[in-house]
């Protein structure tokens, strides 16, 4: 299927692209107004776009149903301070009560019931509850529509972060494992970051991986091997030699059974070479399919 955004309608775009551009991570905004009235609302159209300067975007769009603005941009264009703290599995519940229209003037904190917690350089107050909070100025509010839809980009420099010691490793960093991180993807969809669906792909080194391109064919036309078998393969950063000292009893044994077919010894090898990669012993596999090659 082919779709033009221009002949769709304002919710079907949004029903699109909310699904294809997600997991999305959750800003939970505290505003203020002149007078003092308190405010917070979820926006996952949010991200970081800068470490130095540290800078995040949110965006409180213009109402599809009936092209109004939200209060929290209104807000910060009456203040421009807003803490942001970020949502974790155990706030969600009520990170989703908050986001219900109450009109103007009604504090989100209690509606949802989260504990204010006065912020150290800026007006608006940080959510209690949330391990990760973080202070910031708005720079500039970038305008990207009029139209019901048209999300309005809130810029802000990050002054403070306050992290909870809970989340934090032996050397004072946040340890990913700990900080159960909520994300929205499509309509009502929310996935959770926790240990269980976590994994770790080794960033390339800064020498160059030799690339998909410098596999051997039998290698990158495997049955067994997976893409992300040949990725993992492709990304060491010379082609490897036979290690003569490598020993590995399970290589011996194919050796020894299958070296009268060299077609089932192909399929052996790299089965064997596929548990090893999954298990990201990357050079062991390499030298059973040398092996073969
Ligand atoms: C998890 C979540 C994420 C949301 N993300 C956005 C968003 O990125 N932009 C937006 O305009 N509304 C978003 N909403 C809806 C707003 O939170 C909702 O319109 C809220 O009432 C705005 O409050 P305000 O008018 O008090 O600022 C989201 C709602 C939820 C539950």
């Amino acid at each position: 299927m082919i779709l033009d955004l221009k002949d769709l309608k304002p919710h079907e775009r949004q029903n699109y692209l909310q699904h294809a551009i997600a997991p999305r991570p959750i800003c939970f905004a505290s505003t203020i107004d002149k007078a003092g009235n308190i405010n917070l609302s979820p926006f996952s159209f949010f991200n970081l776009f800068s470490t130095n300067p540290p800078v995040v975007i949110f965006s409180p769009g213009r109402r599809i149903r009936d092209n109004t603005t939200k209060h929290s941009l209104q807000n910060v264009l009456e203040v421009p301070e807003v803490v942001i703290n970020i949502v974790d599995y155990d706030m969600v519940q009520q990170t989703s009560l908050a986001s219900c229209e109450y009109p103007k003037g009604v504090n989100e904190f209690v509606k949802a019931g989260f504990t204010p917690e006065p912020a150290t350089m800026i007006k608006p107050p940080m959510v209690k509850e949330s391990k990760v909070k973080m202070e910031c100025r708005v720079l500039e509010v970038k305008v990207l529509g009029s139209e019901g839809g048209a999300g309005n980009l809130v810029i802000c420099e990050v002054l403070r972060m306050h992290i909870d010691e809970s989340i934090l490793d032996e050397n004072k960093k946040i340890d990913q494992r700990k900080l159960h991180h909520v994300a929205r993807l499509g309509g009502d969809w929310y996935c959770r970051v926790d240990e269980t669906n976590l994994f770790i792909v080794q960033k390339p080194s800064t020498r160059l991986g030799i690339g998909l391109d410098a596999l051997p064919e039998s290698i990158r036309n495997s049955k067994i091997l997976t893409a992300n078998n040949l990725g993992q393969l492709a990304n060491i950063h010379e082609y490897p030699i036979v290690d003569p000292s490598f020993e590995d009893d399970h290589l011996k044994q194919i050796i020894q059974y299958y070296n009268v077919n060299p077609d089932e010894m192909e399929k052996e090898l790299h089965s064997h070479a596929k548990r090893l990669l999954d298990e990201g012993r990357i050079m062991e596999a390499w030298q059973v399919l040398l092996t073969g090659n």
